[in-house]
Order: structure tokens, then sequence, then C-alpha cells
């Protein structure tokens, strides 16, 4: 992940509004700040939920640096690769490169603003790893996601859980910007879905100050029937 702020390896957003800045300038500025953002290793709730499922074709949104589209690839999926910041994109293509064609070749990046934009599909899986919006895009943009997953695939969606605001970890303050798993569950159609998983985990990270802490995942898998 690191994924993300939060993982092995990454530090803990230093918070303050993001307000207005939430753009691809922001996101370009922010890649353009270190050589490498987030580590090459897969999110771990990723590679926790995929690993075993058939692979097909998967959409990957908010790629950032790639290394989750990589690691699908690697299993032998075909990954439809988004993000707003082109310099994530340019770094994400080099690291596949170096990955092999073969994997190289599974994957197509695409720079695209999702709170203009989503991929119509349909993906055997939709990930979304991070990708936080406030309201209402985020709600709009998860509507979208799971419009994009097709009959029997798979809608994986993992954010930061709104607990960890109480745990002292710094994260930008908007309502609705960490929605749990189950509010994010709420909002597909029960007739059209099944729930997996949703659930909030806690895994270690890398505090804002290189301190070990514990954080947690909002983590919703769900399955639409066939
Ligand atoms: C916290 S990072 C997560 C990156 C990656 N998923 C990971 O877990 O390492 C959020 C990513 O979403 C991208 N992003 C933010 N807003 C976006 C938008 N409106 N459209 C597309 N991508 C966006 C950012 O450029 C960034 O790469």
């Amino acid at each position: 992940m690191p994924s993300d702020p939060g993982s092995e390896g990454h530090h803990e957003h230093d918070g303050g509004s993001f307000e207005g800045e939430l753009g691809e300038k922001f996101w370009d500025e922010r890649y353009r700040s270190s050589d490498a953002l987030w580590s090459d290793e897969a999110n771990p709730q990723l590679v926790a939920e995929v690993t075993g499922m058939a692979p097909g074709a998967a959409l990957d949104v908010g790629c950032g640096e790639g290394a989750d589209a990589i690691w699908l690839a690697r299993q032998g999926w075909r990954v439809t690769a988004i993000d707003i910041s082109g310099v994530a994109l340019e770094r994400a293509a080099a690291a596949a490169r170096r990955a092999g064609t073969e994997v190289a070749d599974r994957i197509t990046w695409e720079r695209c603003d999702l709170g203009e934009r989503t991929p119509g599909g349909p993906f055997d899986l939709v990930s979304a790893q991070f990708m936080h919006l406030p309201e209402p895009e985020r709600a709009r943009l998860h509507t979208a996601l799971a419009a994009a997953v097709a009959p029997g695939g798979a809608l994986l969606i993992v954010g930061h859980d709104f607990s960890d605001l109480a745990t002292g970890l710094r994260r930008p303050l908007w309502p609705g910007h960490f929605p749990g798993a189950a509010e994010v569950g709420a909002d597909l159609a029960p007739e059209e879905w099944d729930v997996v998983v949703a659930e909030s985990r806690a895994r270690p990270a890398m505090g804002p100050d290189g301190e070990q802490v514990t954080v947690h995942d909002a983590v919703l898998r769900a399955e639409r029937r066939s």
C-alpha cells in the first residue's frame, strides 16, 4: 500500500483542511513532493479479499503509484487503472514496465477525474482503495462504481475508518469523508447485492512522526448477483 497512508512505510497525512485543494494540481504537487508517496506493496485488504478470485477485468480507481494494479496484473487480471494525477500515473506505468512486459501489457493507465466521469464497465472487480471524496461526490462515485460491476462481479471499497479520528491520528475532517463500511454498503440495492464483508479492520501503520500505530480500514466487499 500502500498504500496509503496508513500502511507500513507510510506516514499519516498531517491533517488540516483540503478544501478547494483536492484536484489535479493538489495531487500532482503532492506526488512531486516525494520520490514515492506510497509503498510498492499492494494494499493488504485488496490482497486479502481478492486472492482466490478468478481473474477477469478489473477497475482500480485512484490507483496512485500503481502497486495494486501491478499486483492484480500479476494475478492475471486485465486492469484499467485510473487516477487524477498524471505524475502518479507516469510513476505507475514505469513501475509496471519494471515488472515486465506480461504485467505491463495487462494494465491500461488512464488519467481521469472521477468527480466528472467513471468508466462504464462492466468489470468483474471494481476496487477503490483510499479514494476519498467529500460528499456528495463520494456517494455519486460509489453509485457509479457499483454500476460498473458486472453481474457476478465484486465491488471492493476500502477507506480510512472514521474511528481513527479518535485515536489522535490526524486526518482531514470533512463530514462524510470517511464513511464506515456499513454506511457504504447501505447505498447498495439489497435485491441486487450481497454484502460479503462490511467491517472495520485494524492494521499496523506508521504515524505522522514515524511511530508505530494501529489504524483501521473500513472494508466493504459486495457481490453483484448474476
Ligand atoms: C490516498 S491516495 C490512494 C492511492 C492508492 N489507491 C493506494 O492505496 O496507494 C488517493 C488517490 O486518489 C487519487 N484521486 C483523488 N481524487 C481523484 C479524482 N477526483 N479522480 C481520480 N483520482 C483521484 C489521487 O491522485 C491519489 O492517487
